[in-house]
């Protein structure tokens, strides 16, 4: 795909998931994980619910820039449905790729994918990653519960 339909799409996605986020709010019921940004400041607040080691649900809130907002509601339509280690392999990914290390599975990332584009912006990284860390948290949360 051309470089400038890439970034065309980049910022269409980033501009309606920051917009609309997915899954925003919280899960009834479930502790929530809070995770901030220490450039910044901002926090994302995490719920997840996990059954059979299968994430079914998971909320985000907080308040963050855009690229946070965004890659925090990408995140949640990427990982409902998968197990907890396929959710931790794939926030591995997304981490390595916003530092600039290309993968053959960034596609599994669904729309996170078209994040790629931030590890031209290192101080954007932490922005893009937020979610994501919550994320590993929750999940390290849930397997000391069950
Ligand atoms: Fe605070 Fe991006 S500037 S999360």
């Amino acid at each position: 795909m051309a470089l400038s339909r890439l970034n065309n799409l980049y910022m269409t996605l980033v501009t309606e998931h920051s917009k609309s986020p997915h899954h925003f709010g919280q899960l009834e019921g479930q502790e929530a994980i809070q995770l901030n940004n220490p450039t910044c400041g901002d926090v994302i607040s995490l719920t997840l619910a996990v059954k059979d080691d299968t994430i079914e649900d998971i909320a985000f809130s907080g308040h963050g820039c855009a690229i946070s907002t965004a890659s925090a509601s990408m995140m949640t339509d990427t990982v409902i449905g998968k197990t907890s280690a396929e959710a931790l392999v794939l926030a591995e990914l997304f981490s390595e790729m916003v530092q600039g290390q290309e993968n053959a599975n960034q596609s599994k990332l669904g729309d996170a994918a078209f994040m790629a584009g931030v590890s031209q912006f290192p101080q954007r990284v932490k922005c893009a990653t937020l979610a994501w860390n919550a994320l590993r948290k929750a999940i390290e949360r849930s397997d000391d519960i069950s």
